[in-house]
């Protein structure tokens, strides 16, 4: 899924449009276009295969009057990413264009019936079948023409249309793909991310599955399927323009890595009191007994999310002792799942819009489980899906890589764990104690993030090697998983991270002359046994780099290079030790000259199995 933006209004579009389309441009796309509607009797469309910059090249914005228009960044799923495949598409009469993110599954026997019809296609994808059906549905109103057929299609869109005959018209439609319309003065926009809105307006509406708009410059009307009016909550977006700009930075990722402090107070304010040992988590509070009495916890989520769930894992049942496990998002949903009676279910999604965690979620509570979420997108797919949930609240995360949203999730699981803790076995002053270490925590990453030119040192000594080990042990072995997929996406380095002692079951037989190991080896009750590790992997030429807790013992004897982390309780060390990993990683990727915001082949959100 990439990106869509809409204008109405009476300004010029055009601008907007690929000003919209720059904002989204984090999301991953392959190429780009627009629709404008400008009193002609067909749609003018510019688009191009490449970047928006190739766009930009062909636009004639000194002629470009339109006041209503679409722009699309597409993330090719039918079709080569040509510039015939780009979207709008058009239907047969050049009157109405579409742009659509998601796919039509029954495109081919669409296309077969519209061919029958006398239907030529002008390009390979699934996007343009929708185009052609719904120019075939058209007689005077967009609306009822997108409504007709969409009613044959299966699949998932987030759409955009307009028609050279009802100017100042946009038709928009949603299955499984987000969209959102932006309310400003006499003006409406709309827009597949909410990064696209908020230069012009903070008030929105999110529409829902099965939801179609009607959008002109003076208001919105908003129908289920069935043409059934729908009425519509305004919302406040709580994002901030500096917040999805740059600010000095090179690269969001930095950005985002030093934003953590920031990013994690946000996250724990007005929810833990230290004094008291208790937890306010608001979007709990209607289900907090069903959750207290939960036989077991089921986390599920992808990439960075399924290693925050990890250390979710440890957490919970560390302090609420309750049976929890791990499941990728990809296999739960297929694995016949077994939910019981007091089952949890918790899906871990920044984006939340990531299509093999929504469909993990469904399968949850198709099967009667309790499904919660912990999201960071406002108003996300996933959001709006569970039964409950809690917000990270750190901000929006544009860089792929994700870092403070891990930072964020772990906070969120530590401060679930210790809310679910409280009502099963965890004392007062227990709980005291680990929220008072949970509350110093972004000072402490601060410390952290002291260590850059270490760990830039690091990148520099080590960025050319391309295998790369990472271990941890207890809490800290999901973060070696977490630093060796940061290396991996950004930098396209080799890396594998694994729990300390499994190294030696066969991962050691990678180990060779000066292969880059990196070792957490913080204050734990297994510190001893990681240093064996580190010695076995030191006698086979291993360089180990250490992520280590000020003063301790004998690391400097055993380790390359040592980088401290501030000392804090066992569960809580994700938070810190994870740093250093991402500040290595995004080094290395810069002096590999590697795009970091935008790495090959990945989409900031995946919405296709
Ligand atoms: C993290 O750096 C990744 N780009 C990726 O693994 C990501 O965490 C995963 O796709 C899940 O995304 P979500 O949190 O938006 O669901
Ligand atoms: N399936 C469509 C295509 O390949 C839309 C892709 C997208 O979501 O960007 O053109």
């Amino acid at each position: 899924m990439c990106g869509i933006v809409g204008y109405v209004g009476p300004r010029p579009a055009l601008p907007i449009l690929v000003e919209g389309l720059r904002r989204l441009e984090y999301r991953g796309y392959d190429s780009s276009g627009v629709a404008l509607v400008n009193g002609e009797r067909t749609v003018a469309i510019t688009k191009s295969a490449g970047r928006i910059n190739v766009l930009e090249q062909l636009l004639d914005y000194e002629h470009a009057t339109a006041t209503c228009g679409i722009g699309h960044t597409r993330w090719a799923t039918h079709g080569a990413p040509t510039d015939i495949n780009a979207h709008p598409h058009t239907d047969q009469t050049g009157r109405i264009a579409v742009i659509h993110n998601g796919i039509i599954e029954n495109y081919r026997a669409l296309k077969t019936y519209l061919a029958q019809q006398g239907v030529e296609f002008q390009s390979q994808t699934d996007t343009e079948v929708l185009a052609q059906l719904i120019g075939l549905r058209y007689h005077g109103n967009l609306e009822r023409a997108v409504r007709e057929a969409l009613l044959e299609v299966d699949g998932t869109y987030g759409l955009a249309v307009v028609c050279s005959e009802e100017p100042g018209v946009l038709v928009a439609a949603r299955k499984g793909s987000p969209l959102i319309i932006g309310v400003g003065k006499n003006e409406n926009i709309l827009a597949s991310d909410a990064a696209a809105i908020i230069a012009h307006t903070t008030q929105v509406v999110y529409l829902a599955d099965g939801e179609i708009a009607r959008i002109t410059a003076d208001g919105f009307k908003t129908t289920t399927m069935d043409a059934a009016p729908v009425t519509k909550e305004l919302e406040e977006i709580e994002w901030t323009l500096d917040q999805i700009e740059l600010g000095g930075h090179d690269h969001f990722m930095s950005k985002e890595i030093f934003e953590q402090p920031a990013a994690l107070e946000m996250c724990m304010r007005g929810r833990i009191d230290p004094h008291t040992g208790s937890v306010h988590l608001g979007g709990l509070t209607d289900c907090a007994r069903e959750l207290t009495r939960a036989k077991r916890i089921i986390l599920t989520g992808c990439g960075t999310a399924w290693h925050a769930a990890l250390v979710g894992e440890y957490l919970f049942e560390e302090l609420a002792r309750i049976p929890t496990e791990t499941e990728y998002a990809s296999e739960f949903r297929y694995r016949n799942p077994i939910i019981e009676d007091g089952t949890v279910v918790i899906a871990i999604s920044q984006s939340g819009e990531t299509a093999d965690t929504y469909a993990a979620l469904c399968e949850a509570q198709d099967r009667g489980a309790l499904a919660l979420g912990v999201v960071n997108s406002v108003g996300s797919t996933i959001a709006r899906q569970t039964d409950a949930g809690v917000y990270l609240h750190v901000g929006p995360e544009i860089g792929v890589a994700s870092t403070k949203a891990f930072s964020g999730q772990v906070t969120v699981l530590a401060m679930m764990a210790a809310f679910l803790g409280r009502r099963k076995h965890l004392s007062q002053p227990g709980a005291s104690q680990f929220l008072e270490a949970l509350s110093v925590i972004p000072r402490q990453v601060e410390q952290c993030l002291a260590t850059a030119d270490q760990c830039r040192a690091v990148a520099e000594r080590y960025h050319e090697r391309l295998n790369w080990l990472y271990l941890g042990r207890g809490f800290n072995y999901p973060v070696a998983l977490e630093g060796a997929l940061k290396l991996k996406e950004i930098s396209y380095i080799h890396a594998e991270g694994l729990p300390a002692a499994e190294m030696k079951h066969g991962p050691i037989a990678l180990i060779e002359e000066g292969m880059p190991v990196v070792c957490i080896a913080t204050n734990c009750a297994q510190y001893d046994k990681i240093i064996s590790n580190i010695e076995e992997v030191r006698s086979r030429g291993g360089h180990v780099i250490a992520i280590a807790t000020e003063g301790n013992r004998g690391i400097h004897e055993v380790a390359e290079q040592v980088i401290h982390v501030p000392d804090t309780l066992d569960p809580l060390q994700p938070l810190l030790t994870v740093v250093p990993l991402q500040l290595i990683a995004y080094h290395a990727a810069v002096l590999r000259g590697c795009n970091v915001d935008k790495p090959r082949n990945l989409a900031k959100s995946v919405t296709v199995e």
